[in-house]
């Protein structure tokens, strides 16, 4: 860990990175990794969160420990399309299930980046930013999280879940 984020911080101090951060961090490693030499400047946690897969745990943390969420996979690679909240929601939004869902993390303060290879879907994606989700549909949404992983290789560590 020492040796990572010590390389990532000389890094960023040669101009080589504007900002450092880590990926599918624990809350443990998080922890292990701001405690070494360097990691005051670690400023996101890049994980995976849609609305199966909410990841309080490791967003909870994150804040307290004044680290920014990044999530990714936000349309869970598609599946959003299908789910019948979301479908209802985007109708009463004017909007498609692949908006609603990330309106809904940007609403939770998480930095999110949904990926297309279609320019509409790419301009939809940014205008989606626009939405404004109301109190009872992101408790709706809120309500779809059933821990679903999708990036989960076999080297992965032991999730906070
Ligand atoms: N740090 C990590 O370990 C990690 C792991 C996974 C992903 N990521 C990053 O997270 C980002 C997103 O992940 P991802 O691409 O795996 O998942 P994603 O953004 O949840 O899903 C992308 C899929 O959703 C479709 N899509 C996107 N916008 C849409 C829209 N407006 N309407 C309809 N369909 C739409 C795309 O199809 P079309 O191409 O047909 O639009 C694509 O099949 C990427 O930058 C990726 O590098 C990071």
């Amino acid at each position: 860990m020492a040796e990572s984020i010590g390389a990532l911080a000389e890094a960023r101090r040669l101009g080589l990175t504007r900002h450092i951060g880590v990926s599918n961090f624990t809350n443990a490693q998080l922890d292990e990794a701001l405690n070494v030499e360097g990691g005051d400047q670690i400023i996101t946690n890049q994980v995976e969160v849609h609305p199966f897969l909410a990841n309080r745990k490791v967003v909870d943390h994150c804040e307290a420990r004044g680290v920014k969420v990044t999530g990714y996979m936000p349309v869970a690679r598609g599946k959003v399309m299908d789910d019948d909240t979301l479908k209802a929601i985007a109708e009463e939004q004017n909007a498609t299930p692949a908006q609603i869902a990330p309106a809904w993390v940007a609403s939770r303060d998480i930095v999110v980046i949904p990926s297309s290879t279609k320019r509409e879907h790419l301009a939809a994606n940014l205008e989606a930013m626009k939405i404004s989700l109301t109190a009872d549909e992101m408790t709706r949404i809120d309500e779809l999280d059933r821990g679903e992983r999708i990036a989960n290789p076999s080297f992965a560590p032991e999730w906070d879940e």
